[in-house]
């Protein structure tokens, strides 16, 4: 394993080597299949990432299959390790949703997480099952709820709006394809009112919160989908943040969320499904130590295991909903580096061609990030400088302080960690075109997401006629 306290000399220091081969995707800076190659550059899934900047242009997402993949079994295999009962791992694509990740995920046999009509659509162009498909969402729109309803997808319920619209909406209407109306599928999002250690704005589970049903109006709840037919309430479902890297406050949501499906079975609903939620962190600098994949699902496993056997009740269908932890480590993205600025005796600056627009973590929740020079991978690190965006805006800071070697204008800047929450929350602020990303594989690159162009930029303006210079 990577020692915290080991000197960064190079970029040789974050590789997976023999040792760490044995972690779980998450606890990995580099993806799984990194290596430097014979012209000491970075390779990930067999492809010298220079030569991909070379050929897909920079910056570059560069998903790794083998990573992705990885992450997709570990967690499908901790379940069958430590669960007797049924379960189902969903992905939640929230992290980063298009249409081959969809499908690579798909095929790992994973269900999927949606929190709009705009991913649930991703997913089913993809080709994922709907019947494996969960739609979450504090304010789904009844064209949102009409789509899900459509596809035949569990409807996660956030509050009572939206608790009230799908009791109307069945009543009224029933199926839109015109098929004899069926209840809908639901499950009720609880906020469990635990705390855990996290970023601010990336936090659930604690009371004040904007997401789920508040624990004392529950009883209410239950009474009121017990009443209505047109509801289908198969669970409950909590979530209690992200990037987390403790296990304390998952096993006592596994506990509590046991006996709140007991009390939901004493009013009738026929809870079969328990949602705990994603949340696991990743490794994105050597400070950063989270459990790995196996541990976390071990521990929610023998907590349930617990409650169950305690009270007597059923194993319930246990599912988890992992973003970061299945994709994060995955990807890298891959910049150019042009312009430096040296501020003697203060700091120096040196600038790549993204910044906020594909990287919105650090200058929204003070991320930090790792990087290393992909062409030339083993030389010494340096210098301590800051990785600065190109956006019109201080604040766009890559990486505070980047242990680096000397960097020159086109040398490869390659950043770990960024499969999850970067292109799913890339803006075209300053109106930059969105980056392309590579899906890598035993030495062969697949576009996957094409770089958008100019003409893609003003697609959606619109130029009234008046204001059309005439001449
Ligand atoms: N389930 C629900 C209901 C969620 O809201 C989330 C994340 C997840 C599962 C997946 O959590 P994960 O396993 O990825 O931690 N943009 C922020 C993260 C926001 C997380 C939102 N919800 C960031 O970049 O850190």
């Amino acid at each position: 394993m990577v020692s915290t306290s080991a000197a960064v000399r190079s970029g040789l220091h974050f590789l997976p080597t023999p040792t760490t081969q044995t972690l779980s995707p998450n606890q990995l800076l580099l993806p799984l299949t990194a290596i430097v190659n014979s012209q000491d550059h970075l390779e990930i899934g067999g492809c010298d990432v220079p030569d991909l900047v070379q050929r897909f242009g920079s910056p570059l997402y560069i998903l790794d299959e083998e990573t992705l993949r990885s992450g997709c079994r570990h967690y499908r295999q901790a379940f069958h390790r430590y669960y007797p009962g049924e379960s189902l791992v969903i992905y939640a694509s929230k992290a980063w949703n298009c249409l081959a990740v969809c499908a690579i995920v798909a095929s790992e046999g994973l269900g999927l997480d949606v929190v709009s009509g705009g991913e649930l659509y991703t997913a089913l162009q993809a080709g994922v099952n709907p019947e494996l498909v969960y739609f979450h969402g504090n304010n789904k729109s009844i064209d949102e709820l009409q789509f899900a309803i459509e596809t035949g997808c569990t409807i996660v319920v956030d509050n009572w709006h939206e608790l009230e619209t799908l009791a109307r909406t069945k009543a009224e209407g029933g199926r839109m394809n015109g098929n004899p109306p069926s209840p809908i599928r639901i499950l009720l999002r609880i906020a469990p009112g635990i705390d855990c250690h996290t970023h601010e704005y990336i936090r659930t589970g604690h009371r004040d919160t904007k997401f789920g049903f508040d624990l004392d109006q529950l009883d209410q709840v239950f009474a009121f989908v017990s009443q209505k037919p047109a509801l289908n309430c198969v669970g409950l479902h909590a979530h209690m943040g992200s990037q987390i890297f403790e296990l304390q406050p998952h096993v006592d949501l596994a506990g509590m969320m046991m006996r709140w499906m007991s009390k939901a079975a004493q009013y009738g609903l026929p809870v079969k499904e328990l949602d705990i939620g994603g949340g696991l962190g990743i490794r994105y600098t050597e400070a950063d130590d989270p459990p790995s994949i196996d541990e976390w699902v071990r521990v929610i496993c023998e907590g349930v295991v617990r409650v169950c056997a305690e009270q007597g009740m059923p194993l319930p269908r246990l599912m988890a909903e992992p973003g970061r932890s299945l994709i994060g480590s995955a990807c890298v993205t891959a910049y150019t580096i042009g312009s430096h600025k040296v501020i003697p005796g203060l700091r120096t600056y040196v600038t790549v061609d993204g910044g906020m627009s594909d990287n919105p973590r650090p200058i929204t929740y003070q991320s930090v990030y790792r990087a290393v020079l992909a062409n030339k991978l083993s030389a010494e690190a340096t210098e301590t400088v800051t990785v600065a965006g190109k956006h019109c805006e201080s604040g766009d800071i890559v990486i505070k302080e980047a242990q680096l070697p000397q960097t020159h204008p086109g040398d490869t800047l390659v950043v770990m960690g960024t499969g999850a929450y970067n292109y799913s929350m890339a803006s075209n602020y300053n109106r930059l075109t969105r980056s392309a990303a590579v899906l890598v594989n035993a030495g062969e690159a697949n576009v996957i997401l094409q770089r958008e162009s100019y003409q893609d930029l003003i697609h959606h303006d619109c130029l009234p006629e008046r204001l059309v210079e005439k001449g």
